[in-house]
């Protein structure tokens, strides 16, 4: 028996030895200290040792065990300094290198201009509203007097998404909305995505327009001018002046085509103003006494004013962007350029 211990205890040593890693060491732990291992044969082997011997045997045995418990506790310790290290070296940070640099993003043109507009008029006392993209030709057209043979029906504008449903081509539906749902003094922009068959190196398909409304008594077409005023000086510079020229729209009564003195060269002449001095920037004039009564204000007590301004328009002028298609090719060397 105890030659037996002695010999086990030597194949213990060497395959101990040879143990590489974590799950060696477990292969080992099974092979001597399970309950199928080679120590608790040695103990089942006790029963044939005679009675006298036993005790002194099974001290034997058990000693081997503790010693052998203690040789698998300090190789299993070895191992786990080994992998920590490993570990370690593996995941050393240089922190002598130069941190990788997070570049901060910055917000669209579009977004930027929106804004400032937004920002100009909110002076001015306006709240926002939204209406949706996908209107019905009742608010697109109808309750704002455009004639049911009017060409800005016609399919090659309009993009219908199904009978009598459209991809709003303005944000005036935007007006009858609001009048549906509030009452005079009334004051807002609607901001919004439009859609228009139509494309050139000044016209997209989708782009951005702001929606202008005042409705009260006595509003008239100074209010129009004084704020729109205001709001070119904020945009191209307290020198320009506002003009405002005869125009038509069905929903306005006078309308007017709005152009602002040239900001490139002071009105005297260019090739931006095309060597006139103005440049026309938007549409707008006194709501039709129709639209007004088709949003349920009567037109004897209350009188209103209403303008859209392009966004893009706005834009293109500002940062002398000569090419729409620039605003949604998402190309950053071109987004970049617009950072606060
Ligand atoms: N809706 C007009 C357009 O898209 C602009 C406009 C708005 C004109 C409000 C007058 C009043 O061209």
């Amino acid at each position: 028996m105890e030659d037996k211990i002695k010999a086990l205890h030597e194949l213990m040593e060497s395959s101990l030895s040879k143990v590489k890693d974590k799950s060696e060491l477990s292969d080992f732990w099974q092979t001597y200290f399970s309950k199928k291992g080679k120590i608790s044969e040695l103990m089942k082997g006790l029963g044939k040792v005679s009675k006298e011997e036993r005790p002194a045997v099974g001290k034997i045995i058990n000693d081997f065990k503790v010693s052998a418990k203690a040789r698998y506790r300090e190789v299993e310790q070895i191992l786990e300094k080994k992998e920590l290290e490993l570990r370690n070296k593996a995941e050393t940070i240089d922190i002598t290198l130069p941190a990788k640099k997070r570049e901060k993003g910055c917000l669209h043109p579009i977004t930027l201009v929106k804004n400032q507009m937004i920002d100009v008029f909110a002076g001015m006392g306006f709240e926002i509203f939204e209406g949706p993209e996908i209107e019905d030709e009742s608010h697109n057209f109808t309750r704002l007097n455009v004639p049911e043979n009017h060409p800005a029906r016609d399919m090659q504008d309009t993009f219908y998404v199904a009978d009598g449903i459209l991809l709003r081509t303005h944000t005036s539906p935007g007006q009858i909305r609001v009048m549906d749902t509030e009452k005079p003094p009334i004051k807002v922009l609607v901001p919004g995505r439009v859609f228009r068959s139509d494309s050139d190196a000044t016209h997209s398909p989708m782009f951005h327009q702001m929606e202008g409304l005042v409705i009260d008594r006595k509003i008239t077409l100074c209010d129009l001018q004084g704020m729109l005023d205001k709001f070119v000086r904020n945009i191209f510079g307290e020198s320009v002046r506002t003009r405002l020229r005869p125009s038509y729209f069905p929903f306005t009564e006078p309308s007017v085509e709005v152009d602002v003195s040239c900001f490139e060269c002071g009105g005297k002449g260019c090739n931006l103003c095309k060597q006139t001095g103005w440049i026309e920037v938007l549409g707008g004039g006194i709501v039709h006494p129709k639209v007004l009564e088709n949003g349920g204000i009567d037109p004897n007590e209350y009188s209103g004013l209403a303008f859209g301004i392009g966004i893009e328009r706005i834009a293109m002028l500002k940062y002398g962007i000569n090419n729409i298609g620039l605003f949604f090719e998402n190309d950053l060397r071109f987004l970049s350029q617009f950072r606060d």
